[in-house]
């Protein structure tokens, strides 16, 4: 198959929710129809459900099995679907923002009893960065839920995009009869059944058509009036809108009952973007460029401590990649060749021998890679885009052990390489502030640096808001905020300046006296190297 071709026949993407609403259930059904499994139940969840400190096994054995399901990949009508998995728990969100980085597109599940939910929000605040063309399926229709219309106006409101429903329920909960197609009109029929995908499917012309009638009685009426009205609140399905992340095409369903999964997949194949150029620090690169590159979004320890290599998750975004072939290490400025590249797919690895765009490949590392990094075939340029939040919670870092202060500081550097957590370092000080999105993160790492580098470290409670970057053209612009406030200003390991606001009031109050300053929420991954001295 010519090069281009197999550019155009893959699909990359992600499923998101905020926990609960079906994400695992509905990567499942998808594998399931594409013949990549053939139970339900293949795929565990990769949900950390346990958060107590003793069971920080549980925890690095749930992680390791997310390795597994990290990237998921099978073909359905010729197309090669890459699904990249994202963590169940929130307080692992910053990693599934790092992996919408390198997806062309997005399924986003939302429950219909309980709408819109706050991570559901922060998820499609990510994809809004880069404009990813998002298709959202409402879930659990066999459930008790609300007004399909209630639940459309809730989206467009609350993630500020406009929808167009693909398809329309006829009654929910108990009286939930199956889904319309708006577009092809036809008719599932609900059929309760967790293991089989068949289905009958009913074809009409129109909502008009006696059959409907034949079927549903007065409610065919009904169902044809609401078709009538969605067709008249929302405008016609524009494909352009969708690509370019304004409009959302709508479906819904059960996954739970496979259904609705295979209309949804159907017409995601047809709509879904295929691998799309990215931005570099050289330009945008198409995907089509003969010489390879890509870049490392994501990156899983072992949960073996005897074995301290890594995988790297690295997104193809042109050219093609050989296994044992030499690829040249921007960062490191160094040339590398991996003998043993990998595919996975649900509890499986395998050796690949070929990559093309859109493909996102495990690289065996032993500390070579940062979240970030990227590989080409010789070229000077980076990929941009991969974003760095403020975490939400902050805490003093504190060695037990004065003597491990090294074994600290490798520790922390490579933690937070794997994109764990967030170190800043006082500017006029050594203190050193590790900052996470959940609670969980503290115990995993002070788990890990024990067992892994035998630095035993405590953290102390902090009452920081957020960490802003300090964006300023001059040194001058910033001269205030240097003398009043530097027992709040650290260094992130990258060496850029960071506010550590206490409160929105403070953090306003000071955006007022620094007017040429900006002070950010977020900032582009950028991988300068980084000052082991002053970190350890
Ligand atoms: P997540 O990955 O988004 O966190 O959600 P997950 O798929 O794990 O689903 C969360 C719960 O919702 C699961 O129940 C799952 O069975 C259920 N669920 C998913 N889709 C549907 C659906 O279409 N209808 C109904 N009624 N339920 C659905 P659980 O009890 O938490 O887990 P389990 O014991 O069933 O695995």
């Amino acid at each position: 198959m010519s090069f281009l071709k197999e550019i155009q026949k893959r699909r990359t993407f992600a499923i998101i929710s905020h926990p609960d609403a079906g994400k695992t259930t509905l990567t499942e059904k998808l594998l399931l129809f594409g013949g990549a499994i053939q139970v339900a139940g293949a795929v565990k969840s990769n949900k950390i459900r346990k958060t107590a400190v003793s069971d920080f096994l549980e925890i690095e054995k749930q992680r390791g099995i997310s390795v597994t399901t990290s990237v998921m990949n099978f073909n359905y009508n010729g197309v090669k679907i890459n699904l990249l998995d994202t963590p169940g728990h929130k307080d692992f969100a910053e990693d599934t923002y790092r992996t919408l980085t390198a997806v062309d597109s997005v399924i986003l599940v939302i429950d219909c009893v309980k709408g819109v939910e706050e991570q559901t929000e922060k998820l499609m605040n990510v994809c809004r960065m880069r404009n990813t063309p998002v298709i959202v399926f409402i879930n659990k229709l066999d459930r008790e839920g609300r007004n399909p219309i209630e639940l459309l106006d809730e989206i467009e409101t609350k993630l500020t995009i406009k929808v167009k429903p693909l398809s329309w329920p006829v009654g929910i909960g108990i009286s939930f009869k199956g889904v319309y197609n708006i577009y092809e009109n036809t008719f599932s029929f609900f059929k309760a059944n967790k293991q089989k995908i068949e289905k009958d499917v009913d074809k009409f012309t129109s909502t008009d058509d006696p059959g409907l009638q034949k079927l549903f009685g007065d409610e065919a009426k009904i169902l044809a009036e609401e078709i009538d009205l969605v067709n008249g609140i929302y405008e016609k399905f524009n494909t352009e809108d969708y690509l370019d992340g304004k409009l959302a095409p709508v479906f819904f369903g059960s996954a739970l009952n496979n259904f609705g999964v295979k209309e949804l997949l159907d017409s995601f194949i047809k709509i879904a973007p295929g691998p799309q150029s990215r931005e570099t620090t050289k330009g945008i690169l198409e995907p089509a460029n003969n010489k390879f590159s890509g870049f490392v979004f994501k990156i899983h320890a072992n949960i073996d401590p005897r074995h301290r290599d890594r995988i790297a998750f690295l997104r193809v975004c042109s050219g093609k990649f050989e296994r044992n072939k030499f690829y040249y290490h921007v960062r490191l400025n160094r040339e590398i060749k991996f003998a043993n590249p990998a595919v996975f797919m649900a509890q499986d690895k395998s050796l690949i021998e070929e990559a093309y765009p859109g493909d996102v490949i495990g690289l065996y590392d032993s500390g070579n890679f940062k979240i970030g990094d990227t590989l080409t075939e010789g070229e000077q340029f980076m990929y941009k885009g991969i974003p760095t939040f403020s975490p939400e919670i902050f805490r003093e870092l504190w060695l037990t052990d004065p003597f491990k202060s090294k074994q600290l500081g490798k520790g922390i550097l490579q933690l937070t390489d794997e994109g764990l957590a967030q170190v800043f370092i006082q500017t006029n000080g050594n203190r050193k502030v590790v900052g996470t999105v959940g609670e969980l993160q503290f115990e995993v790492i002070q788990y890990r640096l024990l067992n892994e580098y035998g630095a035993a470290c405590q953290f102390r409670h902090l009452n920081y808001y957020k960490a802003c970057w300090v964006v300023f053209d001059d040194e001058k612009d910033i001269d205030e905020l240097m003398r009043i406030r530097s027992h709040n200003l650290f260094y992130d390991k990258h060496q850029n300046l960071v506010f550590m606001a206490e409160s929105p009031y403070q953090l306003n109050a000071v955006k007022e006296n620094n007017p040429k300053a900006q002070f950010l929420f977020n900032i582009e991954h950028n991988t300068e190297t980084v000052e082991l001295d002053k970190v350890a």
